[in-house]
């Protein structure tokens, strides 16, 4: 047996969803490159192809769509749950708690009932832009904004957040940010998501499974550091020596380095290009010393034998999120809100042809030990 530690570089099981091509840069989605789904999708249409594994007819995702807005509205006990929690508390516990208390009397999931399991993904795929929304306004003290059923997935998320329709042109701009989050093969919160559901747990207590593995700052909570990052920086003049600092103590730059891509992460590219955008209608605080932060990390690690090291996903939607007025706290839901697709087709997927996760251990401790009485120790 060999080991491998966090399991780099191990197969740990086969999927269509989707394929990180980490030499060369790129991400398919069954088959289809994110630069595609980016240019000439939707969130709910590439929702719709994760879950059902083709690409809908018009007819078929207009009632997708219906269906999606439909299951946008929480139960009543959900809202109530959250009413009742501390406003201090971090939004991604939130999610969790709400996303676990959508089990009915039973956390065993029917395998066999294909249908009904896409049914159950459509509504929490759809009632997590509501949570992660209402968690938000919770935090503000705000009152909670009743989804509209005349609005995208992404517009609507963005007006129950602020209680403003968003311009079309900001609604797409997140739409897409929706779409280059909703999956990345056996990412850590999705082999979580996996794991949990090999155990015929139910789906929603799968889904809070990978919504806790998501949380952390080395997978979801990313881009959250780069903005703590930047504040602490402060300065665009003082981004080249702060990362110079940085790299010479060995710390890691957060929004740099992927155990799988060894080159540019493709859905950085896209979202510097809408930040680019952005910013040029309207000045960003990070713009420039991320900026600086991008160029310097390049250039330093383009001299070592760490040139391997590029931005990832999170290095710039940060600041993207930040200029469509999102709070930092509000980033990682917003993972959620997209990966969630991504979790629920690989779930899917799972119990098609489902084995329990019981991998082995290098037992490393002592072959025999006494044991000491309490009284003696
Ligand atoms: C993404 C990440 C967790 C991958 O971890 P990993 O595959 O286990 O890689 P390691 O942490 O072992 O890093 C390998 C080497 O590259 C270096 N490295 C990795 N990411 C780095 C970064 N962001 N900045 C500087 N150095 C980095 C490590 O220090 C290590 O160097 P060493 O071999 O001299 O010890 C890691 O790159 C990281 O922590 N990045 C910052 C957090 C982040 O942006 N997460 C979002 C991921 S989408």
């Amino acid at each position: 047996m060999e080991y491998s530690k966090g399991l780099a570089g191990v197969v740990a099981g086969e999927t269509v969803v989707s394929q990180v091509q980490g030499d060369v840069g790129k991400l398919i989605y069954k088959g289809i490159s994110i630069d595609t789904l980016a240019s000439q999708s939707t969130f709910e249409e590439s929702t719709y192809h994760a879950l059902y594994g083709v690409l809908p007819t018009q007819a078929q995702l207009s009632v997708f769509r219906a269906t999606m807005a439909a299951n946008r509205a929480l139960p009543v006990y959900i809202v109530e749950i959250l009413k009742n929690l501390p406003k201090t508390m971090h939004p991604m516990g939130i999610l969790q708690t709400l996303v676990s208390s959508l089990t009915g009397a039973s956390t065993s999931a029917s395998l066999s009932q294909v249908e009904q399991n896409i049914e159950q993904s459509i509504s929490i795929i759809a009632k997590m832009g509501t949570m992660a929304a209402y968690a938000s306004r919770h935090r503000k003290g705000l009152p909670f904004v009743e989804p509209k059923t005349d609005l995208s997935h992404a517009g609507n998320f963005l007006y129950m957040l602020s209680g403003v329709v968003p311009s079309a042109e900001m609604a797409r701009i997140f739409d897409v940010a929706l779409i280059l989050h909703l999956d990345h093969d056996f990412n850590a919160s999705t082999f979580t998501a996996r794991v949990t559901s090999s155990t015929q747990a139910s789906l929603n207590i799968s889904i809070a499974s990978a919504i806790g593995s998501l949380a952390g700052p080395l997978h979801g909570g990313a881009n959250e550091k780069v903005l703590q990052m930047a504040d602490e920086i402060g300065e665009s003049s003082k981004a080249k020596q702060w990362v110079l600092d940085a790299l010479a103590k060995k710390a890691k730059v957060n929004g740099f380095g992927h155990r799988v891509y060894k080159t540019m992460d493709p859905r950085a590219v896209i979202l510097k290009g809408m930040l680019d955008t952005v910013v040029s209608a309207k000045p960003n605080k990070y713009y420039d010393i991320l900026n600086i932060v991008h160029d310097t990390m390049i250039a330093e690690l383009g001299k070592t034998s760490k040139d391997y090291i590029w931005p990832n996903v999170d290095f710039w939607s940060g600041a993207l999120y930040n200029s469509l007025e999102i709070d930092t706290l509000d980033f990682t839901p917003i993972f959620t809100v997209s990966r969630v697709s991504g979790w629920c087709a690989h779930i899917l997927e799972q119990w098609q042809d489902n084995r329990i996760f019981r991998p082995a251990a290098f037992y490393i401790g002592p072959d025999s030990a006494e044991y000491i009485p309490i009284t003696a120790r």
